[in-house]
């Protein structure tokens, strides 16, 4: 059930966070960044494999019979370059060779008239089973602050140039910020959602927080839960100590995650299954039952990390990511899920434009 009241749609303000975006982008190393996520920790190979034991409900998609897909695997921080601060982490998947209509190709085609056909297959996840804001409105003012902190705080750092509209722009985010109490509330959310240390990437979990349907009728989450997890209770002591970690890992056995699904923990007319604030699952530790209370969690495929798997020189660079970019049995879902299609589409066309 839905309960959000779309007095602002995501129509009404992509357009403005896609130029929220293109203010936050920064250079480092000679290289232009994604607006979010620009630091990889690294980008490798591994396998997905889809269980063969999967319930009849989940067999939808790219889930309906067992199957092996090659694929990479970009690690990044949400929003810093050194590797020390708290920060949302995230995981990107890519499974190559798959076949079907993507999503995000019937987007490029009718919205921006490129024409695109992917035989890619992509899942876009973080170290937070929560996502801060489901309405659209909301997204907009925390992302106009966002975007607005992180391009001052590039330009501190000369990563990009000030502009009399960027000091403009971080003089009232910063007023709305703090002068009010519902401002204080949403750069507090902000910063919940981005409070994680880390030290290897493979021993955390990464979530979808957004929902995403699966088949015709049920809406679900996704976990990519390490079967190696550990809570990092510190950060790094380098500023590249998590890319340091990973190379280090890397070289080991062992680095896997379980692919999950996770299904509403119950559907009554209280519970709005789109509302990516609300938690869903207990907290899945490797070596405890999963949700024992619900039981709705389920493991349907493994992503093996290669041994000494072989890094991209340029750590994802050169690939580009989309929630947006599966199949129509798995369509993403709610306010978030909508802003998204465009963004990504839109800021990955800025750095490929050739392509
Ligand atoms: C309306 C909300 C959101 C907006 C506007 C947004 C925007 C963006 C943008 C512009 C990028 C860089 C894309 C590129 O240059 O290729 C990005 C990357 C990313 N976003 Fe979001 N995002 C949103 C919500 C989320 C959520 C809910 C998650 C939770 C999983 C998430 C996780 C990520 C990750 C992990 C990446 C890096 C992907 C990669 O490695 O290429 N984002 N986001």
């Amino acid at each position: 059930m839905t309960h959000y009241l779309p007095n602002t749609s995501p129509e009404d303000v992509v357009d403005d966070i896609i130029d929220q975006n293109f203010e936050a982008i920064a250079k480092w190393k000679g290289r232009r960044l994604r607006a979010q996520h620009g630091r990889s920790h690294g980008c490798v190979k591994a396998t997905f494999t889809i269980r063969d034991d999967l319930p009849e409900r989940l067999r939808h998609g790219l889930f309906e019979k067992a199957a092996s897909y090659s694929a990479a695997v970009r690690f990044s921080n949400g929003a810093h370059l050194d590797d020390r601060k708290t920060d949302a982490h995230g995981m990107a998947v890519k499974l190559f060779d798959v076949p079907g209509t993507k999503l995000i190709d019937v987007e490029a085609l009718s919205q921006l008239n490129i024409s695109q056909i992917s035989d890619e297959f992509d899942f876009v996840l973080v170290d937070r089973d929560t996502f801060p804001s489901y309405l659209s409105d909301d997204y907009e003012r925390l992302s106009s602050l966002i975007a607005t902190l992180q391009a001052l705080q590039h330009a501190s750092n000369k990563r990009r140039s000030w502009s009399l509209k960027l000091i403009t722009r971080g003089l009232v985010a910063l007023f709305h910020a703090f002068a009010t109490q519902k401002g204080r509330r949403r750069l507090q959310t902000a910063s919940d959602f981005a409070s994680n240390y880390m030290q290897s990437p493979f021993e955390a979990h990464f979530w979808s927080t957004t929902p995403y349907r699966l088949g015709t009728d049920l809406t679900v989450r996704y976990l990519a839960r390490s079967v190696r997890h550990k809570v990092a209770t510190k950060p790094v002591d380098e500023h590249d100590g998590i890319s340091r970690k990973l190379r280090q890992d890397v070289a080991g056995d062992g680095n896997r995650f379980e692919f999950c699904i996770i299904e509403p923990p119950r559907n009554d007319g209280d519970f709005d299954p789109l509302d990516n604030r609300v938690r869903w699952a207990c907290d899945p530790q490797p070596d405890a039952p999963l949700d024992p209370f619900h039981r709705t969690v389920t493991p349907i495929a493994d992503i093996t990390i290669e041994r000494d798997a072989e890094f991209d020189p340029l750590d994802g660079d050169t690939l580009s990511f989309s929630p947006w970019r599966v199949t129509a049995e798995h369509k993403p879902l709610g306010p978030i899920n909508e802003i998204r299609l465009k963004t990504y589409l839109s800021l990955a066309r800025a750095r490929f434009p050739n392509r």
